[in-house]
C-alpha cells in the first residue's frame, strides 16, 4: 500500500509518520524546501511528544520518504491526503493553499489507470467542496466515483498529543458521495484501525460541518467556564475549580473542557469559531451564541490586566514576569497564543517583561525581539519583578522547586490555571476564578 501525503504540518505530519510506522508506504511532501531536507534528516519542524522518536523509526524502516513537489514522486499511490494550511483572512477561511495543490496535482491523475482517491483533511467550510473543489475537479475530469475519487475527512488531533491521536482516533468523519470512494475508504481505515474505532459515513457538506460543531462546541465549554469564573472571581468564597469538577461529573456534562483559564488560543479554536461565525452570516443566520463565545474569550486577558492593574496601583514601568508563553502547556506553539496578547498589551502599557517557557522562547523572539527579556529559567525570569502572571500549566510550573517557590512568596502572583493552589498560600497570591 503507498499514499501521498501532501502539507507536512501538524496534521500531515503526524499522519504520514503513523502511516509510515504501520509499514504503509508514504510519499511526504511540503513545497518548504528547508523543511524537507530536516525531515529527510529526521528533524521536526515542531516540537511534538514522540514525533522525533517515530519519525526516526520510519526512516530507518524505508517506509517514508520526502519531497518538496510532486513531480518528483515517482508512484502517488491509493491515496492522496491533501493536509495544507487553511488560514483565516478578514474572518473567512482561505482556499488558495487547497485549490494550488489540485490545480497542480489533478492534471498528473489524468493518464492513470487506478485513480487515486482524494481526501481532504484541511479544515474547510461547510459548503466549500460543492461552491469550490467540485468544480476544480470538473475542469479535468468528468464523473465523481468512475473518473475520479474524493472525500472529506476532517481531523480532530490536539497538539501535544498529535500522535497518539493518530495512532487511537476517537472517530473517523467520512464524507463522500459515492459508492467506489466510500467503499476504498472504509476498507483502508478498517485495515488500519481494526473495528474499534467507529467510522461515520456522511455527505461532504456534513463532514465539513461535524469539525466546526465540533470545534465550535470545544470553543463553547471553555468560553461558558471562563464566564463563571469571572463571576467566582467576585463572589466571596467561590471557587470556579469545584464548580467545574461537579457539572463535569455530569455525564451529560463531562469533565473534559471546562478548565477556567486566560481563554482558548491555538491554530485551531479561534481561527475556526470565526470562520464558523462568517459561514452563518452568509447564509443569513443569527450566531449570537458563537458571537458571544469569541467575545468572553477575547475578553479574558483586559480581565487578568485589570485585576494585575488593581493590585499593582499603576502598570507603568512595573516589571511583569510571564511564565508560559505557548498556546496550551508542553508545547513550543505561539500562533494565537494568550500570553503573546498579554505580552503585546503590557508593552503598550510601558511594562518592562520577563518571560520564560521551556520550550516556546524562540518563536516568541520572532515576535518580540528586543522588547522583552528571555529568562533561561523561571528563577532568573521572577527575578526583580513586581508581578508574576502564570499563563500555562507547563510540568515545569506545576512542579516548582522550593528554591522558586521561596522565591514567589515575596512577589504577587496571578495564577490563571490555579496550577499552584498547593504549593503557595499567601495574600498576594490570586487565581483566577476563585475570591478568597
Ligand atoms: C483543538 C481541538 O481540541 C482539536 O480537536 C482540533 O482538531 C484542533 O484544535 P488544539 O489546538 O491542539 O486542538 O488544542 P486544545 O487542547 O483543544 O486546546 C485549545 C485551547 O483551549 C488552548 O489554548 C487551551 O489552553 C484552552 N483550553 C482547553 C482551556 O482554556 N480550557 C480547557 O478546559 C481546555
Amino acid at each position: 500500500m503507498k499514499v501521498t501525503i501532501i502539507g507536512q504540518g501538524f496534521v500531515g505530519l503526524s499522519l504520514s509518520v503513523v502511516l509510515a510506522s504501520k509499514k504503509i508506504q508514504v510519499n511526504a511532501i511540503d513545497i518548504n524546501k528547508e523543511k524537507i531536507l530536516n525531515l529527510k534528516k529526521a528533524k521536526p519542524p515542531f516540537y511534538e511528544p514522540n514525533l522525533d522518536i517515530s519519525l526516526k523509526k520510519c526512516i530507518k524502516l524505508k517506509t517514508i520518504e520526502f519531497y518538496y513537489s510532486h513531480d518528483q514522486v515517482k508512484a502517488l499511490g491509493e491515496i492522496i491526503f491533501i493536509a495544507v494550511p487553511t488560514p483565516n483572512i478578514n474572518g473567512k477561511i482561505n482556499l488558495d493553499f487547497v485549490s494550488s495543490v489540485l490545480n497542480n496535482i489533478l492534471p498528473s491523475l489524468k493518464n492513470m489507470n487506478t485513480k487515486p482517491v482524494v481526501v481532504i483533511k484541511s479544515t474547510i467550510a461547510p459548503g466549500t467542496t460543492d461552491r469550490t473543489l467540485l468544480p476544480i475537479f470538473k475542469k479535468f475530469f468528468k464523473k465523481l466515483g468512475s473518473d475520479f475519487y474524493l472525500a472529506i475527512n476532517p481531523e480532530f488531533l490536539r497538539e501535544g498529543n498529535a500522535i497518539n491521536d493518530q495512532l487511537k482516533p476517537h472517530v473517523i468523519v467520512l464524507g463522500t458521495m459515492d459508492k467506489s470512494t466510500k467503499l476504498k475508504l472504509n476498507n483502508f481505515f478498517r485495515k488500519l484501525y481494526g473495528n474499534k474505532i467507529p467510522i461515520i459515513n456522511t455527505n461532504f457538506a456534513t463532514a465539513e460541518l461535524i469539525k466546526y460543531s465540533n470545534n465550535a462546541f470545544l470553543a463553547t465549554k471553555i468560553s461558558f467556564i471562563n464566564s463563571i469564573s469571572n463571576l467566582c472571581q467576585n463572589i466571596p468564597g467561590a471557587n470556579i475549580d469545584e464548580v467545574a469538577k461537579v457539572i463535569g461529573m455530569d455525564s451529560r456534562i463531562g469533565p473534559l473542557f471546562l478548565n477556567a483559564g486566560p481563554g482558548f488560543g491555538g491554530s485551531c479554536l479561534p481561527k475556526d469559531l470565526e470562520s464558523f461565525i462568517s459561514v452563518f452570516k452568509t447564509y443569513k443566520i443569527q450566531s449570537e451564541l458563537l458571537e458571544s463565545v469569541k467575545k468572553i474569550n477575547d475578553k479574558q486577558i483586559d480581565i487578568i490586566i485589570k485585576i494585575t492593574k488593581e493590585n499593582l496601583k499603576k502598570l507603568t514601568g512595573k516589571t511583569i514576569s510571564i511564565l508560559g508563553l505557548a498556546f496550551k502547556e508542553n508545547s513550543d506553539d505561539i500562533r494565537e497564543s494568550k500570553s503573546i496578547e498579554l505580552i503585546k498589551k503590557l508593552l503598550f502599557y510601558d511594562c518592562k517583561i520577563q518571560v520564560y517557557d521551556p520550550l516556546a522562547i524562540e518563536n516568541t523572539k520572532n515576535v518580540f525581539s528586543d522588547k522583552i527579556f528571555y529568562a533561561d529559567s523561571i528563577l532568573e525570569c521572577i527575578n526583580n519583578s513586581d508581578c508574576v502572571i502564570i499563563m500555562n500549566s507547563n510540568n515545569e510550573f506545576k512542579n516548582m522547586k522550593k528554591q522558586e517557590l521561596k522565591k514567589l512568596v515575596k512577589i504577587f502572583v496571578i495564577d490563571t490555571r490555579r496550577i499552584l493552589k498547593n504549593s503557595l498560600s499567601k495574600k498576594n497570591y490570586i487565581q483566577i476564578g476563585v475570591k478568597n
